[in-house]
């Protein structure tokens, strides 16, 4: 089963790349999942740019997988980090832990480390490849594999959708990819270091992240646009 779905990933990146001539973007977090497609785009030579985020929150183990990606591959990962006048005024203003005051305070962090330098490293871009899977939540589960976000004027691409946590280890096993040794130690999702913490087998996906707030109200921005 993970074999055909191997398979399928490839032959889904290869008809973006036929269809689209430029402008196709992935953004990883580095996850289980998005090394999975980083392996696939990297291996075969794919013209895709890959991105990642650097919040300047996150775990070091995190930024360790970034290193081993790209000695594993001798590929670029291009990192955008937040505008730095607004982290400044964000952390001079409230302090450096303002996101576990208030939802709304959460997510003025989201925008300012996360969302502002996603809609930077979107511009121009025609196709958005994400790690999003139906599994990872309610919300996720209505996604389809071709989206159109109409807000960023672009084709989103979710290519791993209907695989399974099982499938992404198997995957991540058989090609020996680099992944976050947090996987190992409880972590599922894994987002910024003082927003997750580590969760218990079967709790679900999400469960780890911003595990103060409503769970109704776990996005970051990153998604929210459709
Ligand atoms: S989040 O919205 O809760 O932060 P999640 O961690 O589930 O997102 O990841 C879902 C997808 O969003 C990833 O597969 C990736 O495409 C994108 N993404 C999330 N965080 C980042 C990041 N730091 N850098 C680049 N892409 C990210
Ligand atoms: Fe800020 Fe937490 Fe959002 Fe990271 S996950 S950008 S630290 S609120």
């Amino acid at each position: 089963m993970r074999d055909e779905k191997s398979k399928h990933l490839q032959k889904l990146l290869q008809e973006v790349c036929s269809e689209y001539t430029s402008g196709i973007v992935f953004s990883t977090s580095l996850s289980m999942e998005d090394q999975v497609i980083t392996h696939h785009i990297f291996s075969n030579n794919l013209p895709i740019s890959v991105f990642t985020l650097d919040t300047g929150r996150l775990f070091p183990e995190t930024y360790k997988v970034l290193e081993n990606t790209r000695n594993r591959y001798k590929k670029p990962i291009q990192v955008f980090f937040p505008n730095h006048s607004k982290v400044e005024e964000l952390v001079n203003h409230k302090g450096m832990f303002s996101f576990y005051e208030s939802p709304e305070d959460r997510k003025t962090c989201c925008h300012i480390r996360k969302v502002e330098p996603l809609n930077r490293a979107l511009k121009g871009a025609n196709v958005w490849i994400t790690g999003l899977r139906a599994e990872h939540s309610e919300s996720r589960s209505g996604l389809s594999v071709f989206e159109e976000d109409t807000t960023r004027q672009l084709v989103k691409v979710n290519p791993l959708l209907d695989w399974t946590t099982e499938d992404i280890t198997s995957e991540i096993k058989q090609h020996s990819i680099p992944y976050n040794p947090l996987h190992d130690k409880g972590f599922i999702s894994i987002g910024c270091q003082p927003c997750t913490r580590a969760v218990k087998a079967g709790d679900d996906f999400r469960s780890g992240r911003w595990w103060w707030e409503d769970k109704s109200k776990k996005e970051c921005g990153l998604h929210t646009t459709n």
